[in-house]
């Protein structure tokens, strides 16, 4: 199908991937209102979704709570196969779903692929976990007693998902949610919801039940107030930014719901004198630049060590100023759009700031002409720790580097935010790489890398970035409640 009203780059397989209705208990829900879904590559509309309100939001969640005690009852084996059916039909519709995360997201194609890819891992680890949802026995306290810990699905659970990454957020929550027996009600970015909608179609067809996947698209406010009003959602998970998370949070308190954050970042990006430098500028190339900037576990501030601070932003700068802007769907590209005005006139603050305060631009700084809400790849030096570039998480593709000259000096600076997700550090020796690590104030530390998100690893941060993990054995762990049995037992006649 070609979709003539955005650029007529859209060619997918699937037309009913760009149907506009959202899912409730298995029935595909238009409303009487839509909404406008734009690609921000062009400013063309790729198409409508259905903008539902409250009263749908409390119908997703009837759905999901109705499909519970059938899907809970399954086998954790029944629930895998189909998992592992969902895994594959992903992996069949690889290129549709690519397409049409590029269309509405913007990031390049050989991103989209690789986040499908992402996507479709977790569906397929959390398939396997299914039957790993071990309890325990404890050695009993009397003679007679029995005490056992059993490990039960949460139930019903919303899962609000951003905008930066429309796949694999969705997977990385649904995947485990259904794999431990609860039901779920998705409400993607109205921003990006056509690639959840397709995710959920497929869902359906690899054989998950009327009810277990409900998706509510819309305005976020309204749904998000029946999400997390309704007592009958017993859990919340939420990646977004830590202001809504704080929200969100606050009102999911009413009902004492279990909650996932995962939040806002800052990451310090730390280089010191004896790191492999080319290792620091591909790694830094590959964390600062991927989506454009727009990850929550970016480098967000470049702390290098004064001997290799003007070497490395030389050939950072240089890496930076080669990286090509443009429209994924159109061609080849290293660099996607921002996903709207409001993202570019953020990191454009950030530019202006960093520069009033001293800060020297190597390259990049500016918009890119054209249609879209393209900012170019940039580099600045000198920045100050005080620049909102060091306070703020920037999502943007703008690397401000910070001057430091003692690993104390580099370990303070990094831990100076309120933030706690991902860090980086690039050093050869291998004593430092425990001392700092081990001083650094967050849930993730790449190590001589800039890339260090699998579904293997327990993905999550610390302080206001959030709690909670996705991902590996862990991420099972978040949608199972644990229930302690204490038994007594009559002695054996004598
Ligand atoms: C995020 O930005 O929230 C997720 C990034 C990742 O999974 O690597």
């Amino acid at each position: 199908m070609t979709d003539a009203s955005f650029g007529g780059a859209l060619a997918i397989g699937r037309a009913d991937f760009l149907a506009g209705a959202a899912l409730i208990g298995g029935e595909w829900v238009d409303g009487e209102q839509s909404i406008p879904v734009v690609n921000p590559a062009t400013g063309g509309i790729l198409g409508h979704v259905a903008s539902l309100g409250p009263s749908h939001a409390g119908a997703a969640v009837t759905a999901a709570a109705a499909a519970l005690p059938a899907w809970r009852a399954r086998t954790a084996q029944e629930r895998g196969r189909i998992l592992r059916a969902w895994f594959d039909a992903i992996n069949d519709h690889q290129r549709d779903l690519s397409r049409i995360l590029t269309a509405e997201q913007g990031k390049p194609m050989r991103e989209a692929e690789g986040e499908i890819a992402y996507a479709a891992a977790y569906v397929e680890w959390f398939a396997e976990e299914a039957r790993r949802a071990y309890g325990e026995i404890i050695p009993g306290h009397a003679a007679n007693k029995r005490l056992l810990v059993a490990r039960q699905p949460v139930g019903v659970v919303a899962a609000i998902t951003p905008w930066n990454f429309p796949a694999a957020m969705v997977t990385r929550k649904l995947a485990p949610a259904l794999a431990a027996g609860c039901t779920v009600i998705l409400k993607p970015s109205e921003f990006t919801p056509f690639t959840a909608l397709a995710l959920a179609r497929l869902a359906r067809e690899a054989g998950v039940p009327d009810g277990v996947i409900n998706v509510v698209t819309g305005p976020p406010e309204a749904i998000g107030a029946v999400l997390t009003n309704d007592p009958r959602v017993r859990k919340l998970s939420f990646t977004g930014s830590t202001r809504v998370g704080k929200l969100l949070a606050a009102r999911c308190m009413e009902t004492v719901k279990r909650l996932s954050l995962e939040l806002g970042g800052n990451a310090p990006f730390i280089v010191f004198d004896d790191a492999d430098l080319d290792k620091a500028v591909e790694g830094a190339v590959a964390s600062k630049f991927r989506n454009s900037g727009q990850t929550c576990v970016c480098a967000n501030r470049l702390l290098v060590q004064s001997g290799v601070y003007e070497a490395f932003a030389e050939r950072l700068a240089a890496r930076a100023g080669a990286l090509t802007l443009g429209n994924g769907l159109a061609g080849a590209c290293d660099q996607g759009p921002l996903i709207n005005e409001q993202a570019l006139a953020k990191v454009e603050r950030h530019v202006e700031d960093a520069r009033a305060r001293g800060a020297r631009l190597l390259t990049g700084g500016t918009r890119a002409e054209g249609p879209g809400h393209f900012f170019q790849p940039t580099v600045l030096t000198e920045v100050s720790p005080d620049a909102l570039l060091c306070r703020e998480e920037t999502f943007g593709p703008v690397a401000g580097l910070v001057r430091f000259h003692t690993e104390r000096e580099a370990v303070t600076l990094a831990n100076n935010s309120a933030a706690g997700l991902a860090a980086y550090l690039f050093t050869r020796d291998a004593s430092r790489v425990w001392r700092v690590n081990e001083a650094l104030d967050y849930g993730m530390v790449g190590i001589n890398t800039g890339v260090l998100s699998t579904e293997l690893a327990p993905f999550g941060g610390i302080k206001e970035s959030g709690f909670g993990r996705e991902g590996s054995r862990h991420g099972l762990d978040e949608y199972l409640d644990m229930k302690f049995l204490c038994i007594d037992v009559e002695p054996l006649a004598a």
